[in-house]
């Protein structure tokens, strides 16, 4: 029997209580398929920090590296919000485990479930046939580079006085702009053949170097794929506007976190969506969802968007396609009888089958 080794990563907030969820369904499909599943769990975030005193233990790095697979849930809590540069903070194992694991490709898919159709703020008519691919930078950009806060003596206060000062730097390299960009045109060869590049070329540099090589590497070696290019600003109000018209969206790593976070709101909740992180090793399956502390511990945090990123661990770490769309349609399965985690229920929720996290996952399992 093939055996897969899988790095657990729970982290913080609602992060433990949805990854068991993860792992019943592992378990389930493992039994199914005839395929084991071992895991072996370590420290990230917050818990980190309170148990190591940094977000990303060595340890957790290497037991990563040494898996198959690595299945990460959430990190980040009020606990340990600070604006204090010195102290650390949870973010920085997750920006730390994307970088030490060369993760720099980030998928997030985003598709509508028919039966949660109404959840979307937007008319059903704008969401009809939305099915895109947002292909957001991982490891580059504004959130790996050079920044600093310091006193500046020279006036940086109010009417030339002492103040502080602080800079973030936004730099991209050629072989990582093109290297992202081929994920990008390898992927929509596979949708719908399409693919938006958004940058914000009218003014930053790294968006223009973003621009010359995106189009470089289609006009070289997929030309027969279509790309059209959009800035970010107009790219946030087109994704309301006419989502349906996306298909892939490659950008740098901050305009994708944000785009996504908004893309997800199309659906109707970001606790359905998943998200992929490939490099040339060991990948990374995660929730593009937080760690929601308001709702930690209480046991009805959505597990679906975990759950969905086993469906792509098994995707694409596994290549097991066949228990994947069995997954997916589980999912399907069990949100068209009705069940609702609070985060996606509504009035026409029949009281009964509001369930909480355990009961979703039990759910899924049962149904596949
Ligand atoms: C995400 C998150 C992270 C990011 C944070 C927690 C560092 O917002 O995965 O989208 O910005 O990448
Ligand atoms: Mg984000």
């Amino acid at each position: 029997m093939t055996t897969y080794k899988i790095c657990l990563l729970p982290g913080d907030g609602i992060g433990p209580e949805i990854i068991a969820e993860g792992v019943k369904v592992l378990d389930a499909v493992g039994a199914k398929h005839g395929v084991g599943f071992e895991y072996e769990e370590a420290l990230i975030g917050g818990i980190a920090i309170d148990e190591t005193g940094t977000a990303l233990p060595e340890q957790t790095l290497d037991v990563a590296k040494a898996a198959d697979a690595v299945l990460l849930a959430a990190v980040g809590g009020y606990k340990w919000d600070t604006t204090d540069p010195t102290k650390p903070r949870p973010e920085q194992g997750l920006l730390g485990i994307r970088k030490g694991l060369g993760l720099y490709t980030n998928l997030r898919p985003v598709q509508i479930f028919g039966a949660l159709s109404q959840a979307s703020t937007l008319k059903p008519e704008v969401i009809d046939g939305v099915d895109m691919m947002i292909v957001r930078e991982l490891t580059g950009g504004l959130y790996f580079g050079a920044r600093e806060r310091f006193y500046d003596e020279a006036g940086a206060g109010v009417d030339g006085a002492c103040g502080q000062r602080a800079y973030d730097t936004l730099e991209y390299r050629e072989y990582e702009i093109e290297r992202i960009a081929r994920q990008a045109f390898e992927i929509a060869r596979k949708r719908r053949g399409k693919v938006s590049s958004v940058d914000k070329a009218n003014v930053l540099e790294t968006s223009r170097l973003w621009r010359e090589i995106v189009h470089a590497v289609h006009d070289a070696d997929y030309a027969d794929v279509e790309l059209e290019d959009i800035l970010v600003d107009n790219c946030a109000m087109q994704l309301i506007n006419r989502p349906a018209d996306f298909d892939v969206v490659v950008t740098e790593n901050m305009f994708g976190d944000i785009l996504s976070d908004e893309a997800a709101q199309i659906t109707g909740s970001l606790g359905m969506l998943a998200s992929a992180s490939l490099g040339d090793a060991t990948a990374l399956y995660e929730p593009s969802h937080g760690s929601a502390p308001d709702i930690a511990g209480k046991g009805v945090a959505n597990p679906l968007a975990q759950i969905l990123s086993v469906e792509m661990m098994l995707r694409y770490s596994f290549d097991m396609s066949q228990a994947a769309d069995d997954v997916r349609r589980a999912i399907t399965h069990v949100l068209d009888e009705g069940w609702r985690t609070g985060d996606i229920a509504d009035a026409c929720t029949a009281p009964e089958r509001k369930v909480g996290t355990a009961m979703m996952g039990d759910l899924v399992v049962r149904s596949l």
